[in-house]
């Protein structure tokens, strides 16, 4: 049993408490006004870069009347050998209500939680999990189709070393929607014994979703067999691709984007993609998700 309002993975959580989320995520797009009553410091720790995760947090957060903390690991005393215990515990200790963390170590919560007395709130860890980004995909593919419930969504590219594939992946199977995956078959480890891998352009035509993930080279151990160009040929979204989708299917990328890689640079912002909406609706999950670890759990109207 965790403390309540921490969110660490969505593998525990209910469907039936993802779908309050997910409303509570949806009033806050549709422009929902809500404030802290009392005083709340929340500290950003970030060991991994960011863009998204770290500036949608701190946008949500002051529209919530939180005070930040931000965190450079760079300027901090992780550089005279603290760890990540200690530098947690400090956070405690001065004052912080909440923690924020991104962390290249998978599972990296598992040698803190219990030692905190404040919630977590995950912003990734390793190839582990992004719930929050898995949140914010779920609420696009909401706003767009209303249910999951037999939606057909495929995962292209490096799943393997990708939290969000992880994480969305198990929630959406959860949720109704018939998962299947896309892109060279050693990069489908932990994903093929469960997922159909299909042929992405036999599969375009009848996908609702086509959720297009980076290639994670941070995470790639220098044996990359694929040029850019070679890997656009093979799995990338072309444009002769992307007219073999149906009229209301649509494009996800959690983002950052390689453009003419994953997808064609002229698709980036094309009639079917979804990826800035994505973003957007980043600030409005982020938002429920603070105000739930705020009021211990609770959504408040
Ligand atoms: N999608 C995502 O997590 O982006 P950042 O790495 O920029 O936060």
């Amino acid at each position: 049993m965790g403390i309540r309002g921490e969110l660490l993975t969505l593998e525990t959580m209910s469907t039936l408490e993802i779908a309050n989320l997910l409303n509570m995520a949806d009033q806050f797009a549709k422009g929902k006004q809500w404030k802290s009553e009392r005083d709340v410091v929340v500290a950003n720790l970030f060991f991994e870069p960011s863009t998204r995760t770290r500036y949608s947090f701190e946008v949500a957060q002051k529209l919530l009347g939180l005070h930040v903390l931000s965190f450079s690991e760079e300027n901090s005393s992780v550089q005279k050998g603290e760890s990540l215990l200690d530098t947690v515990k400090t956070f405690e200790a001065i004052g912080a209500d909440l923690l924020v963390i991104r962390h290249p170590e998978n599972e990296y919560y598992q040698q803190i939680k219990d030692k905190l007395s404040i919630p977590i709130i995950n912003g990734g860890d390793g190839s582990g999990h992004h719930p929050t980004q898995s949140l914010l995909d779920l609420l696009t593919i909401q706003q767009e189709f209303n249910s999951f419930q037999g939606l057909n969504i495929v995962i292209v590219g490096d799943l393997r070393h990708s939290r969000v594939a992880r994480s969305n992946a198990d929630v959406l199977t959860r949720l109704g929607a018939n998962v299947k995956i896309a892109g060279p078959y050693d990069w489908m480890t932990g994903f093929a014994d469960k997922y159909e891998h299909v042929e992405l352009d036999s599969f375009l035509p009848d996908a609702d979703v086509v959720m297009l993930l980076r290639i994670q080279h941070e995470r790639h151990d220098g044996s990359m067999s694929w040029s850019k160009e070679s890997y656009h040929h093979e799995y990338g979204l072309t444009i002769g691709r992307e007219m073999k989708m149906k009229q209301t299917g649509i494009i996800l990328h959690p983002a950052p984007v390689n453009r003419g890689v994953e997808l064609a640079s002229e698709l980036v912002e094309c009639s079917k993609s979804r990826i800035f909406k994505q973003m957007k609706n980043g600030v409005a999950v982020r938002k429920a998700v603070m105000q739930r670890a705020i009021t211990g759990g609770q959504l408040n109207d």
